[in-house]
């Protein structure tokens, strides 16, 4: 009989993962305890943007015209319990307020809240990032907390999906990783896995502390190339070199490879930060904490991007941001996605706001969440409407919308044509024939 899947924790991770379960034929229930959250996926509606997770779920949701019925929601973790072989655990991980370390208050609570109900012989698959030693730690909890005892088993099985392309990186995974302690857990992943790795996807089984580290691990070292890279567009400004032709040089060797190579106001979001300083917590617990000093460094030289770029806006408007106006295009952390977590865009709109200049913000999809996080900011419905008496526009988030914007036309609306490109992704001609200034992170000023 085919297995019965229920994902826990429907955010960003889960909601994905419930959808491609379903897309990959299986009989899904996802839970979650905020009931509004479980109301809105039940109608086939995605609590953030990303771009075919709602097409996706439609395709799924029992009760949707047209759908395969397959996939269910509830806040219930009895039903939960009763309807799984295989329990996938995917709720966040944030870090503790002011400390480094994450907080796995709602892995454990989710943890807690399932086991009793497992009666009967199940796999419960941890998805979320995790500081190392946290499966063994879990695994014995279930053992402890399960009525089925030791046939309620666990596999830490992390998860790599990038928002802006988290349903292609669901259903076509570059790798899939488990950490399992038996056969058996393996055989049941492989069955859950068989349609991706069948077209291609590596399968790599190992323990639980390196399926956990798997994940840290790959985060920290796509931190440490940007913070690589930010770090050579430091070096470029002060040589007056330029990092976009240095990155693309160094780029073709296929050992150092293009990708993650783009310098501008550094990365931001819900997980390369926080997951950073994480492994920098755990190591120090472990006594291991020499070994990820560097990522000190990664850390401080990614946050540095931020102030950097109000420093030179600063410059530019001409030494003080009294009274002037600036437009910041961008909200998001990255393109494509709604999210504003650690958002190197917003930090930028902050300080300069906090040091007295009239900030005016816009974003194609992260507009709502930035006003809830950032309400003192002003906001705009447009690129051009945000432009409109600018001083300096800031393009912070390389949304394709912006690469798209026609210098002229916003050229007609601002105090000053200058424009500061904090992600290097702006053609420089372009602006410049048209009479800007144009100015970047890492490159020669003329
Ligand atoms: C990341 C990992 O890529 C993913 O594998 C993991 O599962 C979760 O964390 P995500 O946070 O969605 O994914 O975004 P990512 O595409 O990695 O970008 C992170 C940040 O780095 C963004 O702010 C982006 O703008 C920035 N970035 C990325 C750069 O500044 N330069 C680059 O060259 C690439």
């Amino acid at each position: 009989m085919a297995l019965k899947i229920t994902v826990i924790g429907t955010g960003y991770l889960g909601a994905t993962h419930a959808a491609a379960m379903a897309e990959l034929g299986f009989e899904v229930l996802g839970l979650d305890v905020v009931p509004e959250k479980i109301e809105m996926l039940g109608r086939g509606e995605v609590p953030m943007y990303e771009p075919g997770l709602t097409e996706l779920l439609r395709r799924h949701v029992a009760g949707i015209e047209g759908s395969s019925g397959r996939l269910r929601f509830t806040t219930s973790y009895e039903e939960a319990g009763e309807f799984g072989d295989v329990h996938f655990v995917c709720v966040n991980t944030p870090q503790k307020h002011g400390e480094y370390a994450c907080d796995m208050s709602h892995v454990d609570a989710a943890f807690d809240a399932l086991a009793p109900h497992l009666t009967r012989p199940a796999l419960v698959v941890g998805k979320s990032t995790v500081p190392v030693g946290s499966a063994v730690r879990l695994a014995a909890r279930l053992a402890a907390l399960a009525p089925a005892g030791a046939e309620a088993e666990l596999a830490w099985n992390p998860e790599f999906l990038r928002e802006g392309f988290a349903v292609q990186d669901t259903l076509h995974p570059d790798r899939i990783v488990v950490g399992v302690a038996s056969e058996r857990a393996e055989r049941l992943l492989r069955e859950v896995y068989a349609k991706p790795v069948g077209a291609g996807s590596p399968f790599i089984v190992m323990d639980y502390p390196t399926a956990e580290l798997v994940k840290t691990a790959a985060n920290s070292f796509l931190a440490t190339k940007i913070s690589f890279i930010n770090a050579m567009a430091e070096v470029c400004e002060a040589a007056d070199g330029d990092v976009v032709k240095l990155a693309e040089a160094i780029g073709h060797d296929e050992r150092i490879g293009r990708k993650f190579l783009r310098a501008g106001v550094g990365f931001g979001g819900g997980c390369l930060p926080k997951d950073i300083r994480a492994f920098m917590a755990r190591a120090g617990e472990l006594g291991a904490d020499q070994a990820l000093t560097f990522l000190r460094e990664v850390d401080s030289i990614n946050m540095r991007r931020r102030g950097h770029m109000v420093e030179l806006t600063r410059d530019a408007v001409g030494g003080s941001f009294l009274g002037k106006r600036v437009a910041v295009l961008g909200a998001t952390f990255k393109p494509d996605s709604d999210d504003v977590r650690d958002s190197p865009a917003l930090n930028v709109a902050g300080q300069i706001h906090l040091q007295g200049g009239q900030v005016t913000v816009y974003d194609p999809k992260g507009m709502e969440n930035a006003r809830r996080v950032f309400p003192t900011l002003d906001y705009a419905d447009s690129a051009l409407e945000a432009a409109r008496g600018a001083d300096a526009v800031l393009h912070l988030t390389e949304w394709r919308e912006f690469r798209e914007l026609d210098p002229a036309a916003l050229g007609a609306v601002v105090s000053e044509r200058r424009i500061l490109d904090g992600r290097n992704a702006l053609d420089p001609e372009l602006w410049r024939e048209a009479g800007w200034t144009y100015r970047a992170l890492g490159r020669p000023q003329a």
